[in-house]
């Protein structure tokens, strides 16, 4: 059995009660109301009303944490010491897609170190939830991050900008360098699930710039506790910071860091 305090079983409740109307949602989706944010940035009412969900439960459970939500951006809380980083819908363009792979990314932050993060897709009902100090599971199953020791068998997970977005010449030499020396590349659309995917040793590595802190915080926790290593594309552990994220396991990450480092940006 998984390990669960109560601040994870909040946390779990508060994503199932979020994830149920999520996915009726998901079927509906010609119902839904859409507002353009940005070019190829949608924002829908199930992303708003999913993040309301989710602090109204929260917050009832524990008054006083401050949040950072990426529709409501900052909420300060009497309780300066804990605050939730949470991702109401991450990979909205699968969900307006019709893709069912997106989740609910919600992780606690206690003294400004990540202690808990959960990672919910609502369609596969694949819950992975992670503890500092006590492991990461999947749906109560332990996980552990791929075993591999070489690049050349590895699949790696990425995420690329889009119109609108910098960074699409230095991507480009990213994954030059990368299909060069691995199995392959993947791009899955959710940074929250790729890093959970890590955390279950399906993909061997992940990177990706330009990241806000709620697409990682909760997946930083996952990879840690499933025997992997998260940093910055610089090798640093300013990863919410600075929006870069490169993960692996042990063998594979020292590899990966030192190829980026390799490519001018
Ligand atoms: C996005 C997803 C995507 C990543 C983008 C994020 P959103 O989050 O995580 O995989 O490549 O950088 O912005 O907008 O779907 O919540
Ligand atoms: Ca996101
Ligand atoms: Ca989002």
């Amino acid at each position: 059995m998984a390990f669960s305090s109560p601040a994870l079983n909040v946390m779990v409740a508060a994503a199932r009660k979020a994830g149920r109307p999520l996915i009726r949602d998901f079927n509906e989706l010609e119902n839904l109301q859409i507002s353009m944010k940005g070019p190829a940035d949608f924002v829908t009412s199930a992303d708003k009303r999913t993040e309301k969900i989710l602090i109204d439960e929260l917050t009832k459970a524990r008054p006083g944490y401050g949040f950072l939500g990426e529709e409501g951006g900052v909420l300060k809380g009497a309780d300066a010491t804990h605050r939730f980083i949470i991702d109401p819908i991450d990979g909205t363009t699968n969900f307006m897609h019709g893709i069912p792979h997106f989740a609910i990314s919600i992780a606690l932050e206690r003294e400004g170190q990540l202690v808990a993060g959960l990672v919910y897709n609502p369609v596969t009902d694949d819950m992975f939830t992670a503890e500092k100090g006590h492991g990461a599971y999947l749906n109560n199953k332990r996980l552990r991050v791929a075993a591999r020791k070489e690049l050349a068998p590895s699949v790696i997970a990425t995420g690329l900008p889009f119109l609108g977005k910098d960074g699409h010449a230095r991507a480009a030499a990213e994954m030059a360098e990368v299909m060069n020396v691995t199995a392959g590349i993947r791009r899955f659309g959710a940074a929250s699930l790729d890093l959970a995917w890590v955390a279950a040793g399906r993909f061997d590595g992940f990177w990706e710039h330009s990241l806000q802190a709620w697409d990682i915080a909760a997946g930083i926790v996952l990879v840690r506790e499933a025997g992997g290593m998260v940093t910055d594309l610089r090798g640093g552990a300013e990863m919410l910071a600075q929006g870069t994220v490169l993960a692996a396991n042990e063998n594979l990450h020292p590899q990966l860091l030192k190829l980026f480092k390799t490519i001018k940006s």
